[in-house]
Protein backbone atom coordinates (compact mmCIF):
# COMPACT_ATOMS: atom_id res chain seq x y z
CA UNK A 1 0.00 0.00 0.00
CA UNK A 2 1.91 2.58 -1.23
CA UNK A 3 -0.28 5.61 -0.21
CA UNK A 4 -0.38 4.29 3.85
CA UNK A 5 3.68 3.79 3.20
CA UNK A 6 4.50 7.83 1.87
CA UNK A 7 2.26 8.62 5.17
CA UNK A 8 4.70 7.00 7.34
CA UNK A 9 7.39 7.93 5.92
CA UNK A 10 6.26 11.78 6.14
CA UNK A 11 5.38 11.38 9.57
CA UNK A 12 8.48 9.72 10.37
CA UNK A 13 10.04 12.91 8.70
CA UNK A 14 7.69 15.30 10.83
CA UNK A 15 8.56 13.54 13.75
CA UNK A 16 12.37 13.85 13.12
CA UNK A 17 11.63 18.06 12.20
CA UNK A 18 9.87 18.33 15.29
CA UNK A 19 13.24 16.48 17.46
CA UNK A 20 15.81 18.84 15.21
CA UNK A 21 13.63 22.16 16.21
CA UNK A 22 13.40 21.31 19.84
CA UNK A 23 17.36 20.94 19.85
CA UNK A 24 17.48 23.90 17.97
CA UNK A 25 15.01 25.74 20.46
CA UNK A 26 17.50 24.67 23.53
CA UNK A 27 20.51 25.27 21.98
CA UNK A 28 19.05 29.15 20.89
CA UNK A 29 18.03 29.11 24.67
CA UNK A 30 21.44 28.29 25.69
CA UNK A 31 23.73 30.63 23.69
CA UNK A 32 21.31 33.29 22.02
CA UNK A 33 17.58 33.45 23.35
CA UNK A 34 19.43 34.26 27.05
CA UNK A 35 19.70 37.77 25.57
CA UNK A 36 15.65 38.37 24.77
CA UNK A 37 14.35 35.13 26.46
CA UNK A 38 11.67 34.71 29.18
CA UNK A 39 12.99 34.44 32.99
CA UNK A 40 14.74 31.30 33.77
CA UNK A 41 13.67 29.10 36.45
CA UNK A 42 15.76 29.06 40.10
CA UNK A 43 19.34 27.72 39.77
CA UNK A 44 18.88 24.01 38.76
CA UNK A 45 22.20 22.45 38.96
CA UNK A 46 22.74 22.16 35.30
CA UNK A 47 22.35 25.45 34.57
CA UNK A 48 25.09 27.02 32.36
CA UNK A 49 27.33 30.47 33.75
CA UNK A 50 24.96 32.58 30.83
CA UNK A 51 22.01 31.22 32.25
CA UNK A 52 23.28 32.11 35.59
CA UNK A 53 24.49 35.71 34.80
CA UNK A 54 21.44 36.27 32.91
CA UNK A 55 19.39 35.36 35.97
CA UNK A 56 21.48 37.18 38.15
CA UNK A 57 21.66 40.34 36.58
CA UNK A 58 17.92 40.67 35.45
CA UNK A 59 17.79 41.01 39.94
CA UNK A 60 19.72 44.08 39.81
CA UNK A 61 18.30 45.25 36.93
CA UNK A 62 20.58 44.80 34.06
CA UNK A 63 21.01 42.78 31.12
CA UNK A 64 23.96 40.01 30.60
CA UNK A 65 25.68 41.38 27.32
CA UNK A 66 28.51 38.97 27.24
CA UNK A 67 30.71 36.26 28.99
CA UNK A 68 34.18 35.07 28.43
CA UNK A 69 35.44 32.12 30.57
CA UNK A 70 38.79 33.44 32.65
CA UNK A 71 39.48 29.79 33.89
CA UNK A 72 37.97 26.92 35.41
CA UNK A 73 38.17 26.12 39.05
CA UNK A 74 40.18 23.56 41.16
CA UNK A 75 39.31 20.14 39.89
CA UNK A 76 36.18 21.80 38.10
CA UNK A 77 34.06 22.18 40.23
CA UNK A 78 33.39 25.71 38.47
CA UNK A 79 34.32 28.45 36.28
CA UNK A 80 35.43 31.77 36.55
CA UNK A 81 34.02 34.46 34.16
CA UNK A 82 34.16 38.12 33.03
CA UNK A 83 30.76 39.13 32.04
CA UNK A 84 29.82 43.09 30.35
CA UNK A 85 26.18 44.23 31.00
CA UNK A 86 23.45 47.16 30.65
CA UNK A 87 20.76 48.93 32.67
CA UNK A 88 17.86 47.34 31.45
CA UNK A 89 16.05 50.01 29.83
CA UNK A 90 12.70 48.43 28.95
CA UNK A 91 9.64 50.01 30.14
CA UNK A 92 8.35 46.47 32.02
CA UNK A 93 12.01 46.04 33.34
CA UNK A 94 11.91 47.02 36.92
CA UNK A 95 14.85 45.81 38.28
CA UNK A 96 13.12 44.26 40.97
CA UNK A 97 12.92 40.67 39.44
CA UNK A 98 13.09 38.54 42.86
CA UNK A 99 16.04 35.62 42.89
CA UNK A 100 16.45 32.88 45.27
CA UNK A 101 19.39 33.74 47.60
CA UNK A 102 20.79 37.23 48.39
CA UNK A 103 20.96 40.11 46.36
CA UNK A 104 22.59 44.05 47.32
CA UNK A 105 21.66 47.48 46.80
CA UNK A 106 24.52 48.81 44.71
CA UNK A 107 25.84 50.58 42.11
CA UNK A 108 25.00 48.07 39.86
CA UNK A 109 21.48 49.09 39.03
CA UNK A 110 22.84 52.62 37.97
CA UNK A 111 25.55 52.40 35.77
CA UNK A 112 24.77 54.25 32.71
CA UNK A 113 26.86 51.62 29.98
CA UNK A 114 28.56 48.31 29.67
CA UNK A 115 29.66 47.71 32.95
CA UNK A 116 32.40 44.52 33.72
CA UNK A 117 31.88 42.27 36.56
CA UNK A 118 33.40 38.65 37.81
CA UNK A 119 30.66 35.88 37.77
CA UNK A 120 32.13 32.75 39.94
CA UNK A 121 30.08 30.11 39.29
CA UNK A 122 30.52 27.33 41.76
CA UNK A 123 28.90 23.44 40.52
CA UNK A 124 30.92 20.69 42.39
CA UNK A 125 30.26 17.40 42.19
CA UNK A 126 28.00 15.24 44.41
CA UNK A 127 29.72 15.60 47.88
CA UNK A 128 32.41 12.37 48.77
CA UNK A 129 32.09 11.41 52.68
CA UNK A 130 34.85 12.16 54.57
CA UNK A 131 36.98 13.86 51.51
CA UNK A 132 38.77 16.46 53.48
CA UNK A 133 40.28 18.30 50.53
CA UNK A 134 37.04 18.23 48.87
CA UNK A 135 35.03 19.12 52.02
CA UNK A 136 37.52 22.01 52.54
CA UNK A 137 37.05 23.30 48.86
CA UNK A 138 33.04 23.56 49.64
CA UNK A 139 32.99 25.35 52.82
CA UNK A 140 35.76 27.52 51.27
CA UNK A 141 33.57 28.69 48.36
CA UNK A 142 30.81 29.41 51.00
CA UNK A 143 33.32 31.31 53.40
CA UNK A 144 34.04 33.52 50.70
CA UNK A 145 30.14 34.09 49.94
CA UNK A 146 29.85 35.23 53.46
CA UNK A 147 32.93 37.13 53.47
CA UNK A 148 31.57 39.75 50.07
CA UNK A 149 27.99 39.94 51.52
CA UNK A 150 28.63 40.37 55.07
CA UNK A 151 32.08 41.54 55.54
CA UNK A 152 33.22 43.29 53.11
CA UNK A 153 30.40 46.03 53.08
CA UNK A 154 31.91 47.28 56.43
CA UNK A 155 35.45 47.87 55.15
CA UNK A 156 36.60 51.09 54.88
CA UNK A 157 37.04 52.77 51.58
CA UNK A 158 40.79 52.83 52.10
CA UNK A 159 41.20 48.87 52.82
CA UNK A 160 39.48 48.12 48.94
CA UNK A 161 38.08 44.91 47.43
CA UNK A 162 35.35 43.81 45.42
CA UNK A 163 32.06 44.87 45.70
CA UNK A 164 29.09 42.03 45.82
CA UNK A 165 26.42 42.38 43.17
CA UNK A 166 24.34 39.68 43.78
CA UNK A 167 25.03 35.36 44.67
CA UNK A 168 22.76 32.52 44.73
CA UNK A 169 23.28 29.73 47.06
CA UNK A 170 21.07 26.15 46.81
CA UNK A 171 20.92 23.27 47.55
CA UNK A 172 20.76 20.53 44.95
CA UNK A 173 19.12 17.35 45.04
CA UNK A 174 21.76 14.95 44.38
CA UNK A 175 22.81 16.42 48.50
CA UNK A 176 25.38 18.81 46.95
CA UNK A 177 25.18 22.75 46.67
CA UNK A 178 25.22 25.33 43.70
CA UNK A 179 27.16 28.55 44.48
CA UNK A 180 27.34 31.48 42.33
CA UNK A 181 28.44 35.00 42.58
CA UNK A 182 28.87 38.56 40.92
CA UNK A 183 31.20 40.89 42.37
CA UNK A 184 32.83 43.79 40.67
CA UNK A 185 35.75 43.74 38.15
CA UNK A 186 38.81 45.08 39.85
CA UNK A 187 40.71 45.60 36.44
CA UNK A 188 38.85 48.18 35.98
CA UNK A 189 40.77 50.52 38.72
CA UNK A 190 43.75 48.23 39.62
CA UNK A 191 44.86 46.77 36.03
CA UNK A 192 48.08 45.37 37.12
CA UNK A 193 47.63 41.71 37.82
CA UNK A 194 50.15 40.72 40.73
CA UNK A 195 50.59 37.17 38.76
CA UNK A 196 53.46 34.71 39.41
CA UNK A 197 55.73 35.28 42.05
CA UNK A 198 59.15 37.18 42.18
CA UNK A 199 57.67 40.14 40.12
CA UNK A 200 56.37 42.51 42.51
CA UNK A 201 58.56 45.04 42.86
CA UNK A 202 59.25 47.20 46.29
CA UNK A 203 56.36 49.28 45.47
CA UNK A 204 53.82 46.64 44.79
CA UNK A 205 55.24 44.98 48.20
CA UNK A 206 55.46 47.90 50.15
CA UNK A 207 51.53 48.48 49.19
CA UNK A 208 50.33 44.70 50.31
CA UNK A 209 51.88 45.37 53.29
CA UNK A 210 49.85 48.12 54.00
CA UNK A 211 46.52 46.58 52.64
CA UNK A 212 47.40 43.83 55.22
CA UNK A 213 48.11 45.93 57.90
CA UNK A 214 44.88 47.88 57.40
CA UNK A 215 42.94 44.70 57.07
CA UNK A 216 44.52 43.23 59.87
CA UNK A 217 44.10 46.65 62.00
CA UNK A 218 40.50 47.22 60.85
CA UNK A 219 39.08 43.49 62.38
CA UNK A 220 41.69 43.31 65.28
CA UNK A 221 39.18 45.54 67.86
CA UNK A 222 36.31 43.87 65.91
CA UNK A 223 36.89 40.25 66.96
CA UNK A 224 34.95 40.14 69.87
CA UNK A 225 31.82 40.88 68.41
CA UNK A 226 32.23 37.83 66.18
CA UNK A 227 29.93 34.88 66.92
CA UNK A 228 32.49 32.23 67.94
CA UNK A 229 29.86 29.35 67.37
CA UNK A 230 28.89 30.50 63.84
CA UNK A 231 32.70 29.79 62.84
CA UNK A 232 33.46 27.46 60.00
CA UNK A 233 35.85 24.50 61.81
CA UNK A 234 38.16 22.59 60.00
CA UNK A 235 37.11 20.95 57.13
CA UNK A 236 36.42 16.79 58.63
CA UNK A 237 35.47 18.56 61.75
CA UNK A 238 32.42 20.09 60.28
CA UNK A 239 29.48 17.94 60.51
CA UNK A 240 27.85 17.92 57.23
CA UNK A 241 30.60 16.53 54.96
CA UNK A 242 28.87 18.22 51.52
CA UNK A 243 29.06 21.45 53.56
CA UNK A 244 25.26 22.57 53.88
CA UNK A 245 26.06 23.35 57.69
CA UNK A 246 27.84 26.04 56.72
CA UNK A 247 25.18 27.86 55.38
CA UNK A 248 24.34 30.01 58.05
CA UNK A 249 27.79 29.55 59.69
CA UNK A 250 30.65 33.17 58.78
CA UNK A 251 34.21 32.50 57.87
CA UNK A 252 36.60 29.88 59.21
CA UNK A 253 37.33 29.60 63.01
CA UNK A 254 41.10 29.17 61.69
CA UNK A 255 41.75 31.46 58.43
CA UNK A 256 44.49 30.04 55.86
CA UNK A 257 44.46 26.28 54.83
CA UNK A 258 47.71 25.31 55.71
CA UNK A 259 47.47 24.50 60.02
CA UNK A 260 48.09 21.34 61.24
CA UNK A 261 44.52 20.14 62.22
CA UNK A 262 43.40 20.48 58.36
CA UNK A 263 46.81 18.83 57.66
CA UNK A 264 46.85 16.04 59.72
CA UNK A 265 47.80 13.75 56.82
CA UNK A 266 50.70 15.44 55.09
CA UNK A 267 51.78 15.51 59.00
CA UNK A 268 51.78 11.66 59.51
CA UNK A 269 54.13 11.75 55.96
CA UNK A 270 56.58 14.33 57.40
CA UNK A 271 56.64 11.93 60.76
CA UNK A 272 57.12 8.89 58.68
CA UNK A 273 60.03 10.40 56.56
CA UNK A 274 63.00 9.71 58.40
CA UNK A 275 65.21 11.15 55.94
CA UNK A 276 63.95 14.44 55.39
CA UNK A 277 65.82 17.05 57.39
CA UNK A 278 62.86 18.24 58.71
CA UNK A 279 61.18 15.29 60.33
CA UNK A 280 62.70 16.57 63.61
CA UNK A 281 59.71 19.19 63.44
CA UNK A 282 57.72 16.18 64.25
CA UNK A 283 59.34 13.85 66.98
CA UNK A 284 58.52 14.37 70.66
CA UNK A 285 60.13 17.31 71.84
CA UNK A 286 58.10 17.91 75.41
CA UNK A 287 56.13 14.84 76.75
CA UNK A 288 54.34 13.58 73.42
CA UNK A 289 54.19 16.53 71.70
CA UNK A 290 56.49 17.78 68.52
CA UNK A 291 57.75 21.31 68.26
CA UNK A 292 55.06 21.49 65.17
CA UNK A 293 52.24 20.65 67.49
CA UNK A 294 53.21 23.33 70.34
CA UNK A 295 53.03 25.65 67.93
CA UNK A 296 50.14 24.70 65.92
CA UNK A 297 48.77 24.49 69.58
CA UNK A 298 49.95 28.37 70.17
CA UNK A 299 48.59 29.51 66.96
CA UNK A 300 45.26 27.81 66.53
CA UNK A 301 41.98 30.17 67.27
CA UNK A 302 39.97 28.69 69.93
CA UNK A 303 36.49 28.51 69.45
CA UNK A 304 35.95 28.74 73.47
CA UNK A 305 37.68 29.40 75.95
CA UNK A 306 40.89 31.60 76.41
CA UNK A 307 44.61 31.10 74.59
CA UNK A 308 47.90 32.83 74.20
CA UNK A 309 47.12 34.71 70.99
CA UNK A 310 43.23 35.97 72.30
CA UNK A 311 44.51 39.27 72.39
CA UNK A 312 45.90 39.54 68.91
CA UNK A 313 43.26 37.40 66.94
CA UNK A 314 42.53 39.30 64.17
CA UNK A 315 40.67 38.26 60.74
CA UNK A 316 43.76 37.17 58.09
CA UNK A 317 42.93 36.63 54.41
CA UNK A 318 44.32 33.24 54.15
CA UNK A 319 46.14 33.17 50.88
CA UNK A 320 48.36 35.88 50.36
CA UNK A 321 50.46 35.72 47.82
CA UNK A 322 50.76 37.70 44.18
CA UNK A 323 48.30 35.70 42.18
CA UNK A 324 45.60 37.09 44.49
CA UNK A 325 46.35 40.69 44.27
CA UNK A 326 46.09 43.50 41.66
CA UNK A 327 47.56 46.76 41.83
CA UNK A 328 47.30 50.17 39.87
CA UNK A 329 49.40 51.01 37.17
CA UNK A 330 52.09 53.17 39.74
CA UNK A 331 52.04 50.12 42.12
CA UNK A 332 51.12 52.16 45.10
CA UNK A 333 47.54 51.01 45.61
CA UNK A 334 46.34 47.21 45.83
CA UNK A 335 43.66 45.62 46.57
CA UNK A 336 43.19 41.57 47.33
CA UNK A 337 40.79 39.03 46.31
CA UNK A 338 40.24 35.30 46.65
CA UNK A 339 38.81 35.32 50.22
CA UNK A 340 38.07 31.53 50.30
CA UNK A 341 40.33 31.44 52.97
CA UNK A 342 39.34 34.11 55.37
CA UNK A 343 39.21 33.11 58.85
CA UNK A 344 40.39 33.85 62.41
CA UNK A 345 44.39 34.09 62.79
CA UNK A 346 47.57 35.74 63.46
CA UNK A 347 48.53 39.16 60.77
CA UNK A 348 52.06 37.24 60.54
CA UNK A 349 50.37 34.10 59.51
CA UNK A 350 49.38 35.67 56.44
CA UNK A 351 53.17 37.48 56.24
CA UNK A 352 55.07 34.33 56.23
CA UNK A 353 53.07 32.94 53.24
CA UNK A 354 53.69 36.50 51.98
CA UNK A 355 57.54 36.90 52.58
CA UNK A 356 58.24 33.37 51.32
CA UNK A 357 56.21 33.17 48.19
CA UNK A 358 56.16 36.68 46.38
CA UNK A 359 58.22 39.15 48.79
CA UNK A 360 61.63 39.41 46.21
CA UNK A 361 64.48 37.59 48.00
CA UNK A 362 66.65 40.58 47.91
CA UNK A 363 64.30 42.55 49.77
CA UNK A 364 64.80 40.45 52.86
CA UNK A 365 68.26 39.02 52.83
CA UNK A 366 71.77 40.78 52.64
CA UNK A 367 73.99 37.66 51.50
CA UNK A 368 73.90 35.42 48.50
CA UNK A 369 73.93 32.13 48.71
CA UNK A 370 71.94 32.41 51.67
CA UNK A 371 73.79 31.24 54.98
CA UNK A 372 72.60 27.68 56.12
CA UNK A 373 70.88 29.70 59.41
CA UNK A 374 69.98 33.23 59.58
CA UNK A 375 69.21 35.89 61.57
CA UNK A 376 66.24 38.59 60.73
CA UNK A 377 68.13 40.30 58.46
CA UNK A 378 67.87 44.16 57.93
CA UNK A 379 65.55 43.70 55.00
CA UNK A 380 63.14 41.75 56.89
CA UNK A 381 63.23 43.84 60.14
CA UNK A 382 62.12 47.16 58.10
CA UNK A 383 59.10 45.14 56.33
CA UNK A 384 57.90 43.55 59.23
CA UNK A 385 58.07 47.12 61.49
CA UNK A 386 56.44 49.05 58.43
CA UNK A 387 53.54 46.40 58.81
CA UNK A 388 53.29 46.70 62.66
CA UNK A 389 53.31 50.18 63.14
CA UNK A 390 50.43 50.77 60.75
CA UNK A 391 48.70 47.62 62.23
CA UNK A 392 48.73 49.23 65.55
CA UNK A 393 47.82 52.59 63.77
CA UNK A 394 44.81 50.98 62.52
CA UNK A 395 43.67 49.15 65.26
CA UNK A 396 44.64 51.59 68.29
CA UNK A 397 45.83 48.09 69.80
CA UNK A 398 49.50 47.75 71.27
CA UNK A 399 51.81 45.06 70.07
CA UNK A 400 55.10 44.67 72.12
CA UNK A 401 57.65 44.09 69.55
CA UNK A 402 59.10 41.38 71.04
CA UNK A 403 55.74 39.61 71.51
CA UNK A 404 55.38 40.90 67.90
CA UNK A 405 58.35 38.93 66.72
CA UNK A 406 57.71 35.74 68.72
CA UNK A 407 54.84 35.67 66.90
CA UNK A 408 55.97 36.40 63.44
CA UNK A 409 58.96 33.29 64.69
CA UNK A 410 55.86 31.06 64.98
CA UNK A 411 54.28 31.51 61.70
CA UNK A 412 57.58 30.55 60.02
CA UNK A 413 58.12 27.85 62.12
CA UNK A 414 54.47 26.56 61.52
CA UNK A 415 54.34 27.81 57.73
CA UNK A 416 57.39 25.71 57.06
CA UNK A 417 55.95 22.71 58.63
CA UNK A 418 53.40 22.72 56.01
CA UNK A 419 55.80 23.02 53.09
CA UNK A 420 57.80 20.21 54.29
CA UNK A 421 54.87 18.38 54.27
CA UNK A 422 53.63 19.22 51.09
CA UNK A 423 56.61 20.77 49.07
CA UNK A 424 58.40 23.60 48.97
CA UNK A 425 58.18 26.38 47.07
CA UNK A 426 59.17 30.47 46.75
CA UNK A 427 62.20 31.68 48.65
CA UNK A 428 63.07 27.91 50.07
CA UNK A 429 66.55 28.96 51.65
CA UNK A 430 65.69 31.98 53.28
CA UNK A 431 62.30 30.07 55.09
CA UNK A 432 64.80 27.19 56.03
CA UNK A 433 67.35 29.34 56.92
CA UNK A 434 65.29 31.37 59.41
CA UNK A 435 63.79 28.57 60.65
CA UNK A 436 67.16 26.14 61.48
CA UNK A 437 67.75 29.68 63.43
CA UNK A 438 64.69 29.90 65.52
CA UNK A 439 64.72 26.49 66.34
CA UNK A 440 68.21 26.57 67.85
CA UNK A 441 67.29 29.45 69.98
CA UNK A 442 66.33 27.23 73.48
CA UNK A 443 64.31 30.45 74.99
CA UNK A 444 61.99 30.37 72.18
CA UNK A 445 61.05 26.70 72.43
CA UNK A 446 60.57 26.84 76.54
CA UNK A 447 58.30 30.21 75.53
CA UNK A 448 56.42 27.98 73.23
CA UNK A 449 56.21 25.17 75.28
CA UNK A 450 54.87 27.47 78.36
CA UNK A 451 52.59 28.95 75.90
CA UNK A 452 51.30 25.71 74.48
CA UNK A 453 50.40 24.68 78.14
CA UNK A 454 48.30 27.67 78.99
CA UNK A 455 46.89 26.99 75.61
CA UNK A 456 45.73 24.00 76.90
CA UNK A 457 47.54 21.27 75.31
CA UNK A 458 48.16 18.98 78.33
CA UNK A 459 45.30 16.75 78.92
CA UNK A 460 43.72 17.50 75.47
CA UNK A 461 43.15 14.10 73.92
CA UNK A 462 42.50 15.45 70.33
CA UNK A 463 45.61 17.30 68.92
CA UNK A 464 45.15 20.17 66.93
N1 LIG B 1 36.98 40.81 41.50
C1 LIG B 1 37.76 40.40 40.49
N2 LIG B 1 38.08 41.27 39.49
C2 LIG B 1 38.83 40.87 38.45
N3 LIG B 1 39.30 39.62 38.29
C3 LIG B 1 39.02 38.71 39.23
C4 LIG B 1 38.24 39.06 40.39
N4 LIG B 1 38.12 37.94 41.15
C5 LIG B 1 38.78 36.96 40.51
N5 LIG B 1 39.32 37.42 39.35
C6 LIG B 1 40.09 36.65 38.35
O1 LIG B 1 39.79 35.26 38.47
C7 LIG B 1 40.95 34.51 38.80
C8 LIG B 1 40.65 33.45 39.83
O2 LIG B 1 39.99 34.00 40.95
P1 LIG B 1 40.24 33.50 42.44
O3 LIG B 1 39.18 34.12 43.28
O4 LIG B 1 41.65 33.78 42.83
O5 LIG B 1 39.97 31.94 42.35
P2 LIG B 1 40.94 30.68 42.53
O6 LIG B 1 40.37 29.96 43.68
O7 LIG B 1 40.80 29.91 41.27
O8 LIG B 1 42.34 31.15 42.77
C9 LIG B 1 41.94 35.53 39.31
O9 LIG B 1 43.25 35.12 39.08
C10 LIG B 1 41.58 36.77 38.56
O10 LIG B 1 42.22 36.78 37.31
MG1 LIG C 1 43.29 32.74 43.49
Amino acid sequence: MPGLIGLRQTQRQLFRLTVLCAILQVLLLRYVGIFSGPQLPTMPSEQSAQEVAYSLLAGQGLVLKSVDVLQTLWAGYGEICRITATPNVSPNSSGTTSRTGSTAASSASTPQEVQSYILKLITPPPAKANNEGHTRKILSYQVEQYFYTTLAPQLPPHIPVAKHIASIHEPRPDGGVSMAMIISDLRQTYPVAGEKRDVLNQIQVHAALDWLSSFHGFWWPRIPTLNRSQLVRPPLQEVNTDGQDARHKSVWLNGGYTYLATRRTEYANLAADHESEWWPLTDWEKDEFSVAELVASVLEPKQEGWGPIEGYTTLIHGDVKSENLFTSKSGEEVVFYDFQYVGLGLGVCDLAKFFTCSVPLEMIVDDRPVPWELAMQDGEKELLERYWVRLKKESGMEYDWAIFVNHWEMALVDWLRFQASWGFWGNTEWLEARVRFILKNEKWKDAVTGNAMTAGLWGKKQLP
